[in-house]
């Protein structure tokens, strides 16, 4: 399945002429060598006639044989040049006389490789939560997936797949389990570290790429209660030692949001089981929606619930990016735009129209970081629809914008044709056009008029004709095209704070009670807030930090703000003592866990990279082999270690 627009710049495939409509993977972990090893078998569909050849993107992998139609294809194969980003193209030639509509099956043998394979992260026992076990888990968004296996790698391409892993601790997939049983004795009732089990998974909805993942680890399952009248189940995977946990963090929202978001887009969830995966403190992100397994940062699991709005925002994925896909790179802001504005809109569903217009009021304070930070290095990464050129990195552009300058697109639109009454059965209507396929944002932008032409009135015509669209696409600079208000009610009490704090001189004047009765969430609002005022005199920040518990924080959320605080003035006779604390906080050396999640390490090293470079460069040095291939990369650069193009989170 592939869109029929554009050519993904980020990818040397000829996915136009040919493409994956089904794979089937063979695989065994080696955890001694931390490579997997096997096969992967295509099952192609022919396009165009004349064909000559297939090309798949790989990265880093050893190819050891290759066969078409079950002949060996060993003496004619080739390997592309190595493209820094693209990574290194396999050519395989096709027999003569392929008819577009045929198909081809061609299979691969094959190594990942390490270190080189940036889509996998191999963690040593100690790295680990329970530190019993090594661990394995992958990140292919955006274009990691060529690292783990040789493919198509464009979200224009979706296809089903199955997988037979072999490995001696538990095997989770982005699929259907088939067996053994995900409610069975953990690892087939045999011997965890010790003896092999083979699982076995299947895909039956055609996923793009980037949402195959792989983990693999001293994992157990609790189930989530299922819901009545609902066929999907849901649970969540987790090192035994965290399982009740995360269990109790997200056993009351994971279910509830997944079914308020089945009834707001009018569909049902189609992948089955909708499974969270905690991982070990490592993992890069906040979530990652891979298909039928959400991998979650162990950084939400705070004892309070306040931070499942991560996982609502990954369940809104099942629909925007899962469902409908963003044909490539360049359109990325389909995907998050939409997850972020459905998000929100469910938070108001679920909670409060209030709780909606505080996640637009942080989102604010991200995305102008965002257009400042572009717009002293790359002003194109300000604008929601960007022109990537070929071989450009996708990573380079990732921040704020398209979460927050989308989801804003949307709220304007939704507001300019009158509100969600008139929206809401256009986005549905959206849902059922394009779910299954990959698009462009001029996809997106017909429907949306075609779909007012037939159902709406002049009214509506002329309201999305007074959009200034290009404004909205194309428009750099550090503000929204159109100034956008929101519900403060949730932000009141933590504005009144922040400004009390940066007018009051005598801080006996303050104490643990100016934050009773505020959720985290609105003392992160607060510390935000902190930050937009002249920066507090250190008595002041030390005061901040004992009476209300933020510099012993097990809220990273909140630790990260504090931090921000702290070194808001790089210059400040403590600012060193500070970056050095954040610095020890981030690696680990204080609770044995690093914080990986990049939205926390990657501030915190260009925090304390400004107070003295030194200090973030040993640190990193020092502790290098905790973080994460992609976030070393980017820490890299932040830290002026590797030359970069201008990144931002
Ligand atoms: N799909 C993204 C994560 C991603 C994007 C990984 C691009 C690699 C490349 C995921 O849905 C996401 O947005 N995660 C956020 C969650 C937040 C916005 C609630 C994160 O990790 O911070
Ligand atoms: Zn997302």
């Amino acid at each position: 399945m592939m869109s029929a627009e554009t050519t993904d710049p980020t990818s040397q495939s000829n996915y136009r002429q040919i493409s994956t409509k089904h794979f089937s993977l063979d695989w065994s972990i080696d955890f001694h060598e931390k490579v997997i090893k096997g096969s992967i078998t295509h099952e192609l569909s022919v396009h165009t006639s004349d064909i000559k050849e297939v090309i798949f993107d790989t990265s880093d992998v050893v190819i050891k044989r290759v066969y078409v139609e079950g002949e060996s294809c060993d003496a004619q194969y080739s390997l592309g040049e190595k493209h820094e980003v693209m990574g290194s193209a396999l050519y395989i030639p096709l027999p003569a006389g392929l008819q577009p509509g045929s198909s081809v099956k061609v299979t691969i043998e094959y190594n990942t490789t390490e270190p080189g394979c940036k889509a996998l992260q191999w963690l040593d026992k100690a790295q680990t939560h329970g530190k019993t076990h090594p661990y394995l888990f992958s990140q292919c968004q955006p274009i990691y997936a060529r690292g783990l296996l040789p493919c198509q790698d464009t979200p224009s391409v979706k296809a089903t797949y199955e997988a037979r892993i072999t490995s001696v601790l538990p095997a989770l997939m982005s699929a259907i389990r088939v067996s053994p049983p995900a409610e069975g004795p953990v690892h087939d009732g045999k011997i965890v570290g010790e003896d092999e089990v083979t699982y076995v998974y299947n895909q039956p909805v055609p996923i793009p790429s980037y949402l195959i993942a792989i983990a693999s680890g001293n994992l157990c399952y609790h189930a989530f209660d299922k819901l009545e009248g609902k066929d999907w189940t849901s649970g969540v995977w987790a090192e035994p030692d965290i399982i009740n946990d995360a269990w109790w963090e997200f056993k009351e929202d994971t279910t509830r949001f997944l079914a308020a978001e089945e009834e707001l887009v009018g569909m049902p969830y189609k992948f089955g089981v909708y499974d969270l995966l905690v991982l070990p403190p490592a993992f890069p992100y906040g979530g990652m929606e891979n298909a039928c397994l959400t991998f979650v940062t162990p950084t939400l699991l705070t004892g309070d619930r306040t931070l499942v709005d991560v996982v609502v925002h990954e369940i809104t994925h099942s629909y925007f990016g899962n469902g409908i896909t963003h044909a490539d790179a360049s359109h990325f802001w389909l995907n998050e735009g939409w997850t972020t504005y459905i998000e929100r809109l469910l938070q108001q569903i679920l909670h409060s129209p209030a709780h909606r217009g505080f996640s637009f009021l942080s989102g604010s304070k991200d995305l102008y970081d965002a257009l400042k930070f572009y717009e002293q290095r790359n002003k194109k990464y300000q604008k929601l629809q960007i022109e990537f050129e070929k071989g450009e990195n996708p990573d380079d552009a990732y921040s704020s914008v398209p979460y927050d300058k989308g989801a804003n697109f949307l709220l304007h639109i939704e507001r300019t044709l009158g509100g969600l009454d008139v929206f809401l059965p256009y986005m549905k209507d959206y849902v059922k056009t394009f779910i299954g396929k990959s698009i462009t944002t001029e996809m997106w932008k017909d429907h949306l008029f075609g779909y007012y032409t037939r159902f709406g009135g002049e009214d509506e015509l002329e309201a999305l004709k007074s959009i200034d669209w290009d404004a909205w696409l194309f428009g750099t600079g550090v503000t929204l095209p159109v100034p956008m208000e929101y519900d403060m009610t949730l932000a009141q009490q933590s504005y009144k704070l922040a400004e009390r704090w940066s007018k009051t001189k005598d801080i006996s004047e303050f104490s643990a009670a100016d934050i009773s009765g505020m959720d985290a969430n609105q003392i992160c609002a607060f510390l935000e807030r902190l930050q937009s005022f002249d920066p507090l005199p250190v008595a002041h920040i030390d005061a901040l930090g004992d009476l209300y518990g933020l510099v012993k924080s097990h809220n990273a959320e909140l630790r990260l703000r504090f931090y921000e605080v702290a070194l808001l003035d790089p210059k400040s006779v403590k600012s060193e003592l500070y970056a050095t604390a954040a610095l020890s906080w981030i690696v680990g050396e204080e609770d044995g866990m690093v914080k990986g999640r990049m939205k926390f390490c990657r501030p915190m090293f260009r925090a304390a990279f400004s107070v003295n470079k030194a200090i973030a460069q040993d640190k990193y040095q020092e502790h290098k082999s905790s973080f994460h291939p992609i976030a070393r990369d980017l820490i890299e650069q932040d830290i002026e270690l590797t030359k970069g193009h201008g990144t931002n989170v």
